[in-house]
């Protein structure tokens, strides 16, 4: 099977806009929604995932767990969002799949897909789009290899495809991940429920806790070692765990409205309100940082929190209002990076506006994304008159500095995309986005709704 086409190939306009008002849709949280589809087919029974995002991502996700021996039917869809239906026989029946399992551009379908494959004794190979085929695997290959699968990868097991030659029972490991990835900790604790005896994944840097969230309100106990602050923690899991089949409400996503925070923040005429956005303490870092620079974001609490249906681990909501603000410049930590891992691009063009000098340091991981982001977004901004300098892993951004329209390149990156998108709505002139349709891996409506915001 080749892989799938190249996602953004298609260029669009972006002209200022006079004013932003309103309230655009969001899509659901997409780390809640694959997690939400990939636990559904581990457990044996029906389950409804209600506003999983419709991006191309988790449409990817949701084939896979189809691939592997569930049902999986979509029963509403509006464009944006989508709800599922999960019919699966549970871990033990899942089958091994007859042809090559598309990843497409989802780097969290990737490693969280062979964390399960790790556990089920059969061949799997997972492979995905031009994009896909240059993100690192061995930091899942190591571990899950630990364990007592077989995982191949190219390039002496660096890039996939991904062979994964699954085994069950695994060997539960005591594990500390080499960089803050709440994918790498996933895919740990998905094969952990495969394994035999406790597993620990321990972390520098608490990244998202979905996965730890959603099993536990599935019935697995999951233990929580360390500080509650942002830094280290562990996690534990006992193996041979069961998963309750469980409905799940997907929240509004906190990485899709980072985009229309910070729209909002640096245009000079705007009010806009996003309605019940997962403010997770381990999803939020945006927002803080953006109140730290001096938004003006209000949060209104909404309650219940949603979540697993009758579980008392759900997500905290809140509505957020975003208006025109005067931003200051800020010094982001390793530790932000790690926490605000996709919405830096967007706070760099935060950056661009803010009075003085934006430095973020240690962040190297970004270019281990849907493509090399600190390069990308640096070209894009500089192109667009940003001041914006990189010094190996770190940036640094002088602003305040007007923007001028000009030519960028979203390297078929969606958050690449959007961030040039949100800085066309405050630049002189147009501004062309070359792969602009690859938003849709996580945000389908995304120029609809910037449209209505405009109007
Ligand atoms: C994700 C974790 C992050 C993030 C990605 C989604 C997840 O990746 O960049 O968009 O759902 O676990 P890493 O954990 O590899 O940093």
């Amino acid at each position: 099977m080749p892989a799938s086409p190249l996602a953004g190939e298609l260029s669009r306009s972006i002209f200022p806009a006079l004013r932003l008002r309103g309230e655009p849709r969001l899509p659901g949280d997409k780390s809640i929604s694959h997690r939400a589809l990939l636990l559904a087919a581990l457990a044996e029974g029906e389950c409804l995932v209600t506003g999983a995002g419709d991006g191309r991502d988790v449409q990817a996700t949701a084939s896979i767990v189809a691939a592997l021996g569930a049902q999986v039917d979509r029963i509403r869809e509006d464009g944006l969002n989508v709800d599922y239906r999960v019919s699966s026989p549970g871990r033990d029946g899942l089958r091994e799949p007859e042809g090559i399992l598309d990843c497409r551009n989802s780097g969290t379908s990737l490693r969280l897909c062979a964390g399960i494959l790790a556990g089920l004794p059969f061949l799997s190979v997972l492979d995905g789009d031009a994009s896909l085929r240059t993100r690192p695997v061995a930091r899942i290959i190591e571990p899950l290899r630990s364990m007592g699968a077989a995982l191949f990868g190219r390039r002496s097991d660096s890039l996939p495809p991904l062979v994964v030659i699954g085994r069950s029972p695994l060997a539960g490991i005591d594990y500390t991940t080499r960089v803050p990835s709440a994918q790498v900790k996933s895919a740990i604790l998905l094969a952990g429920l495969a394994a035999q005896g406790p597993t620990t994944v321990r972390e520098a840097v608490a990244t998202r806790d979905h996965t730890e969230r959603m099993l536990r309100s599935r019935g697995v106990e999951v233990r929580r070692g360390a500080s509650t602050g942002g830094g280290p923690v562990s996690w534990t899991i006992e193996g041979g765990g069961r998963l309750r089949a469980t409905d799940e409400r997907v929240p509004a996503d906190p990485s899709a409205a980072a985009f229309w925070l910070v729209a909002g923040a640096i245009h000079s005429d705007a009010q806009i309100t996003l309605r019940s956005v997962g403010v997770n303490p381990t999803r939020r870092a945006a927002i803080d940082l953006l109140l730290r620079m001096g938004a003006r974001i209000a949060e209104a609490p909404v309650r219940p929190e949603v979540g697993a249906a009758g579980s008392e681990v759900g997500e905290p909501l809140a509505d957020l209002t975003v208006s025109s603000s005067e931003l200051r410049a800020i010094d982001l930590e390793p530790g932000d990076v790690a926490a605000a891992i996709d919405e830096i691009p967007i706070l760099c063009l935060a950056a661009t506006q803010a009075r003085g000098r934006t430095t973020i340091r240690g962040a190297g991981e970004l270019r281990n994304k849907e493509s090399d982001r600190i390069a990308g977004t640096a070209d894009g901004l500089r192109a667009m008159g940003a001041r914006i300098h990189v010094d190996g892993d770190d940036i640094s951004i002088e602003g305040p500095t007007p923007l001028v329209g000009a030519a960028t390149r979203a390297l078929d990156d969606h958050r690449l995309a959007m961030t040039f998108a949100v800085a066309g709505l405050i630049a002189s002139g147009s501004t062309s986005i070359d792969g602009a349709e690859s938003a849709s891996v996580s945000y389908p409506s995304f120029y609809a709704e910037m449209e209505r915001l405009r109007a």
